[in-house]
């Protein structure tokens, strides 16, 4: 199998095959043995003239400098922002046009970290170069995900398979236990046992995922439990930045049974990895625990350095050449986010609505939506009427407008206001088309936010639908399609994650 990383945007951990990660550790680890021989200069000009865009919405050390000392050492440069403060971000700036811009800057790749899920692939789709995920929101962290899983097979003797590894901290709201148990469920035999309050718990579709893909996964009662056995725990910091209304003092309570400290680690073998920063207020792990050879999160963070200094190596380290071309990659328009019902070509617009010839008919609205739903379409100001008609028992209110092909914008304003509605299309007093408009079920994903313009898309994996963009399962069983409907949209969907074609 070719594990050729040249050209390739670096997305989710769930791209990569067995192989690739191999490969990656086995290069990381070179770089690490060329920087203990003295050796470090020997790649100096690889990247000669090579320059890395490097966009951090959000705050981060680890990544963005080991990132930028990868590209240095190497020959390169690096150029972008850390913090959005001072930029046209500020402004209102989108992600696609940031992101266009840096292509038109000469850059050769671009690594960047946002808060919305999905946001990274959106740059993919958008960049006319390669894109590097340096986490984005809750979702994923593939960079660190490969990074500890080169730590562990160098400190275990380059071997992954039936490794067993402990987590903890918060599992919930961050990325790097979703991307680190997906990279370990390539290997065989692997077991993942974790200790945490429900609040911080393993997400639920992600136990799934992993029991789906052979990874055992065992919840225990306490951290000793796991700690006893396990080859590594995993501790993980509490993301009180993703957590809306939760005060600190309320997750130290919480933590309190599940903070590391000099009792948990003693007699245990466990190697301690943490992706870093630790909350120094939270102190999910006690200072006096880094003073032990149980702690392994700083060499884990030096082999951060190795592994994104391999990657950049494998991506860039040949003739390259920057390809923007001023032309915008091709709108990826409507399509796959609509779960078309019937065809009704030559039926009546219906009975219970007013006869309008060419319009739009809204239905299946969620009771009290009616008001907002016409609000944030302004179809007092675009032409509109609606009602609420009972055509059964229950009222059914629903929204006709003059208004053919509703834009992008405004089929997501309705279903963001009112989940999974149904849109007739009128022509000529008939309804030509009815389809349920489905958007992303994660509310921190990027094609929920109106200004970022990200229509929302979707790809069948292996029989289940998934947001194109933060990946998570999409939940359509409850709604009015038959079985058989929603088994030929499924088949329907691309089944992976195609790369955007650029127009020449
Ligand atoms: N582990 C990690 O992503 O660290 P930073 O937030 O400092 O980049």
């Amino acid at each position: 199998m070719s594990t050729t990383f040249r050209e390739r945007d670096i997305i989710s951990i769930t791209d990569f095959s067995r192989e690739e990660i191999l490969a990656l550790c086995a290069s990381g680890q070179r770089m690490a043995e060329l920087e203990r021989s003295g050796k470090r200069n020997s790649l100096r000009d690889a990247l000669k003239h090579r320059t890395l865009s490097s966009l951090f919405y959000e705050p981060s050390t680890r990544t963005r400098t080991s990132f930028n000392t990868g590209m240095r050492e190497l020959g390169g440069r690096y150029d972008g922002f850390s913090g959005t403060e001072g930029t046209s971000v500020m402004k209102n700036e989108t992600v696609r046009d940031t992101i266009t811009m840096m292509c038109a800057n000469h850059n050769d790749v671009i690594v960047m970290r946002h808060p919305l899920d999905g946001s990274l692939q959106w740059a993919a789709d958008v960049a006319s170069i390669p894109v590097i995920n340096g986490g984005d929101g809750k979702n994923e962290h593939p960079t660190q995900a490969l990074l500890d899983v080169l730590t562990i097979y160098a400190l275990r003797g380059e071997r992954l398979d039936g490794l067993r590894v402990g987590f903890g901290g918060d599992l919930s709201h961050g990325r790097t236990v979703r991307s680190l148990s997906l990279a370990l469920s390539h290997f065989d035999d692997i077991t993942i046992r974790w200790a945490a309050e429900d609040f911080l718990g393993m997400p639920e579709d992600l136990v799934q995922l992993l029991s789906a893909r052979g990874v055992t996964v065992i919840r225990d009662a306490s951290v000793r439990d796991v700690m006893r056995q396990v080859d590594f725990y995993y501790m993980t910091r509490p993301q009180l930045e993703r957590m809306q209304g939760v005060r600190q003092k309320d997750i130290v309570a919480m933590m309190k049974q599940y903070r590391i400290d000099m009792p948990k680690i003693e007699g245990v073998s466990t190697r301690l990895l943490h992706p870093l920063p630790v909350n120094s207020e939270i102190a999910e792990i006690d200072h006096r625990v880094y003073f032990t050879p149980a702690q392994a999160f700083f060499a884990q963070a030096e082999y951060g350095i190795f592994l994104r200094k391999a990657l950049l190596h494998e991506m860039l380290g040949h003739d390259g050449y920057t390809r923007y071309s001023g032309k915008l990659p091709a709108e990826l328009g409507v399509g796959n986010n609509r779960l078309a019902r019937a065809i009704l070509a030559g039926k009546q617009s219906g009975m219970f609505i007013d006869k309008i010839t060419n319009g739009t008919v809204i239905d299946h609205l969620a009771a009290g939506t009616l008001r907002a739903v016409s609000d944030a379409l302004d179809l007092e100001n675009r032409g509109y009427s609606c009602t609420t008609a009972t055509i059964t028992e229950k009222p059914n209110p629903f929204i006709k407008t003059n208004l053919r092909d509703l834009p992008e914008r405004d089929l997501k304003r309705i279903a963001l206001l009112s989940p999974e509605p149904t849109i007739n299309t009128v022509a000529e007093g008939r309804i030509v088309e009815k389809y349920v408009y489905l958007l992303c079920a994660n509310s921190n994903c990027i094609t929920r936010t109106i200004n970022e313009d990200v229509p929302p898309r979707f790809f069948n994996d292996e029989g289940s639908i998934r947001c194109r963009y933060c990946r998570r399962p999409l939940a359509v069983a409850h709604r009015k399609v038959t079985a058989e409907d929603l088994r030929a949209y499924t088949a329907s969907l691309p089944t992976r994650i195609q790369p955007v074609a650029y127009p020449d």
